[in-house]
């Protein structure tokens, strides 16, 4: 049985965080909250436990874990090669929606990193993710908290969904703020290179790192690639879903709007993920709508965007249509997870 015990941030129950803390380091599974999303944690020196992560989640071997730490003394036993830059950017964005990739420790094993000379490493900054890993006392193996390629969680409720009787405990912290994963660099190659954008901007990395670069291209499924979790399928609903992608936003409401209308007559139930003008300018029908937040208010459109590919999946429709936002800050990310819940399938309008 999964044990679940919600926990309030703001007041956090000590005995609750140290029964967690135990569990980790008795290579029990444990999940928590992050401010990007929650994770499934394993005690990452403990290889047995960083199994049962794969196993629970379904997914590949191939695909590397982040290992979070909450002070950055732990550097020194999840990395050995660790670049100039990491204490840099360490010093500006830990803790925070930031996994910085450099040359792995010994102590460290192979399953972690799927057996690639590299670490993924973050410092979450979401209190109940901090203390936990400071009582723990080891740093913490965790991948999203999602089946592998679902969209990820960002409640406890959208944990339970994923998974029945494969985690041990749930620490149920309420939603994550930012809701979309960490913006993941490499520290490894010759020029920095973000290889999954995320919480923290582009722009933002760039006042510090101005050589750094943006990984564009997407594997297709069967290649073999550095960052498995770049795989084009990912983040996906069940539903299938249409990605409208142009300048003109009006133009590209009414392309939405009339795809909706033919796909709901050959007998398809529609899903709508929209912001709050374009619900305001949608005709009355019979699809579901979700809405997501301000149109310029990509905080909380971030936010809501899994939660909104969840709760359209409960509504069981057949397809999502949802518009692109502007690749900017966070609007970045968004796109990104939008693009590759897509499959690839954009709609350029205009
Ligand atoms: O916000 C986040 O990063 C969340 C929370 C729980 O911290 N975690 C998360 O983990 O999103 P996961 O496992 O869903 O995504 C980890 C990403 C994957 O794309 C993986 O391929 C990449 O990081 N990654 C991990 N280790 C790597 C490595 N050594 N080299 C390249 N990519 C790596
Ligand atoms: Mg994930």
């Amino acid at each position: 049985m999964t044990e679940l015990y919600p926990i309030d941030p703001d007041h956090i129950d000590g005995e609750v965080l140290q029964k967690a803390a135990e569990y980790l380091r008795a290579g029990k599974l444990v999940a928590f909250p992050t401010e990007t999303v929650y994770g499934i944690g394993a005690n990452a020196l403990d290889r047995h436990a960083v199994n049962r992560i794969y196993a629970a989640k379904k997914r590949p071997k191939s695909d590397p874990l982040i290992v979070h730490i909450s002070d950055i003394k732990q550097l020194a036993d999840v990395a050995d090669e660790i670049p100039e830059l990491v204490w840099r950017l360490a010093d500006s964005f830990w803790p925070g929606p930031l996994t910085l990739i450099m040359g792995k420790s010994a102590k460290i094993p192979d399953n972690v990193t799927s057996g690639q000379s590299t670490v993924a490493v973050r410092m979450p900054s979401h209190p109940i993710a901090h203390q936990l890993i400071d009582l723990a006392g080891v740093p913490v193996a965790a991948p999203s908290a999602n089946l592998f390629s679902r969209p990820s969680s960002t409640s406890g409720r959208h944990v339970l969904e994923d998974f029945d009787d494969e985690l041990d405990l749930v620490l149920d912290g309420g939603e994550s703020t930012i809701g979309v994963e960490s913006t993941v660099i490499s520290l490894m190659e010759e020029t920095p290179m973000v290889l999954r954008p995320g919480g923290l901007a582009f722009e933002d990395l760039q006042a510090i790192i101005p050589e750094l670069r943006l990984k564009s291209s997407y594997a297709a499924e069967t290649e073999v690639v550095s960052s498995p979790g770049m795989l084009l399928k990912h983040y996906s609903p069940k539903a299938g879903l249409m990605l409208f992608d142009g300048q003109d936003e009006s133009a590209v409401l009414q392309q939405m709007i009339s795809e909706a209308e033919k796909l709901a007559t050959s007998g398809q139930r529609i899903g709508m993920l929209v912001n709050t003008n374009q619900r305001s300018k949608l005709p009355t029908h019979q699809w579901i709508v979700y809405e997501l937040g301000q149109k310029d208010d990509l905080a909380s459109i971030g936010r809501s965007l899994y939660r909104g590919l969840r709760s359209l999946d409960e509504s069981a429709v057949d397809i999502i249509l949802v518009s692109a936002p502007a690749r900017q800050g966070l609007g970045l990310a968004i796109w990104d997870r939008l693009y590759r819940a897509a499959e690839g399938n954009v709609i350029q309008v205009g």
